[in-house]
């Protein structure tokens, strides 16, 4: 995925975005608790929630590649 690609519509969030916030939680390994901090940091899915599963997809796959 591009990282100017919005994965957040209503936030106007995008995966760039994700992928920076996730840096400052290098510590952090659990899909869950990460989805908390980048959502406290972007406020991505805190709109409509229907971009949830993609977050979530997002950060595993950004999970993965660490
Ligand atoms: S698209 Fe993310 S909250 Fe609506």
């Amino acid at each position: 995925m591009h990282s100017t690609t919005i994965i957040c519509n209503c936030k106007q969030v995008t995966f760039g975005m994700v992928e920076e916030a996730m840096h400052h939680h290098d510590d952090l390994n659990d899909v869950v608790q990460l989805f908390e901090e980048v959502q406290k940091e972007t406020h991505c899915s805190t709109g409509c929630g229907g971009c949830h599963d993609k977050i979530l997809d997002a950060i595993a796959d950004l999970l993965h590649q660490r």
